[in-house]
């Protein structure tokens, strides 16, 4: 295990503090960054009532070579780096491509620069299943080609991988680990951190739980005629906290991985329809869901899970919680930021 602290870029958001609080458990001792331009504290005060302590937190922006530099001066026991600092929302990145690859591009260029200039040199890469766009074949494998990228978002992840493959090659000790994440759901069991959209949001279950609670009128399912067995999409919805897990892995293993670049799958490898977790929400909490069906949402993927194996075999890691613990997670968090 590396020693000293592991900066954790994005830390205030929606996977950044579900994984602080497990590296904190598992006794790293994290310093978290973050612009806090689509987050706020309240994620990483809940964080620290878990942990029972505090974290060290700068607001940072990551696009800013001279902001780190600070940064990695001030702290110079950094020893390894976790970047989740990135906008993530599909939608938004249509609009707004230049901002998407300014600052995902920028503030990744920027922290690897810094990465170089202090010596630092080992770093988590999240990354997305949106890397595949529509793939041929299901499930996924780490080797399934890319396709063209269906946005600027997916772009910018693909972008970012590539750039970290030639870094590798010409920084010889760089280590990387690209994390490929399915579809993060639900939140920790203590109610206490998970997803906050700070306005409309970008995924399906903070949709389902809003209009649960009545911030909704309904929910709209895109589309039932698909080529699926219930005609809606097939997704690998997976538990933060097992994603959370996943990362303590990763740092953990990266010495033993055989190369110095690795992308790994982060899934169940249990494909789950929109349908059916619909139907998973109301069974378990027992809620009635005012939901329609819609037409199709322009750029949805039909079906996309992951093959979960290379993820086993190099992290010795797999999901232990069920989609309907995420929902029923998901929906203790709902009902506590509602009060
Ligand atoms: N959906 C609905 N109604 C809603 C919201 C979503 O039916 O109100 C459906 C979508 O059409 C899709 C499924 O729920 O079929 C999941 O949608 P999300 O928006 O939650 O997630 P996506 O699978 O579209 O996006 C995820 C990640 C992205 C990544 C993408 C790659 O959030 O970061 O997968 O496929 F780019």
């Amino acid at each position: 295990m590396t020693p000293g602290k592991v900066l954790i870029t994005g830390g205030a958001g929606y996977i950044g503090t579900h994984t602080l609080v497990e590296l904190a458990a598992s006794g790293f001792e994290p310093l978290v960054v973050d612009d806090l331009s689509r987050s706020t504290r309240r994620l990483i005060e809940g964080a620290e009532r878990i942990a029972g302590r505090k974290f060290l937190f700068e607001k940072i922006d990551c696009k800013s070579s001279a902001q780190l530099k600070t940064l990695f001066e001030r702290h110079p026991d950094i020893g390894s780096v976790i970047h989740f600092a990135a906008f993530k929302s599909v939608n938004e990145s249509v609009e707004k491509p230049l901002m998407y690859y300014q600052n995902n591009i920028g503030s990744l260029t920027s922290l690897l620069e810094t990465m170089m200039e202090f010596s630092v040199t080992k770093l988590v890469f999240s990354s997305s299943c949106t890397v595949y766009g529509q793939p041929d074949k299901i499930p996924v494998t780490e080797l399934t080609p890319f396709k063209d990228p269906e946005t600027p978002y997916g772009a910018s992840k693909q972008i970012g991988e590539r750039l970290l493959q030639d870094l590798v090659k010409a920084w010889k000790d760089l280590q990387v680990v690209s994390l490929r994440y399915f579809n993060p759901i639900g939140a920790h069991s203590s109610g206490l951190i998970g997803e906050l959209p700070l306005d409309e949001p970008n995924n399906l279950v903070p949709y389902i739980t809003q209009t649960a609670i009545g911030k909704r009128k309904e929910l709209i399912v895109f589309g039932n005629d698909y080529q699926t067995p219930d005609g809606s999409c097939l997704r690998d919805f997976i538990h933060v906290m097992d994603l959370a897990t996943a990362h303590v892995q990763a740092l953990k293993m990266m010495d033993s991985f055989p190369q110095r670049y690795e992308a790994i799958n982060l899934g169940t490898g249990k494909p789950y329809s929109v349908l059916e977790l619909v139907n998973a929400f109301m069974k378990v909490t027992g809620v009635k869901l005012n939901y329609k069906i819609g037409k199709r949402r322009v750029g949805d993927i039909e079906k996309v899970y992951a093959d979960p194996e290379k993820s086993r075999k190099l992290l010795n890691w797999e999901t232990v919680r069920t989609v309907e613990e995420a929902l029923l997670d998901a929906w203790n968090w709902e009902k506590n930021i509602s009060k």
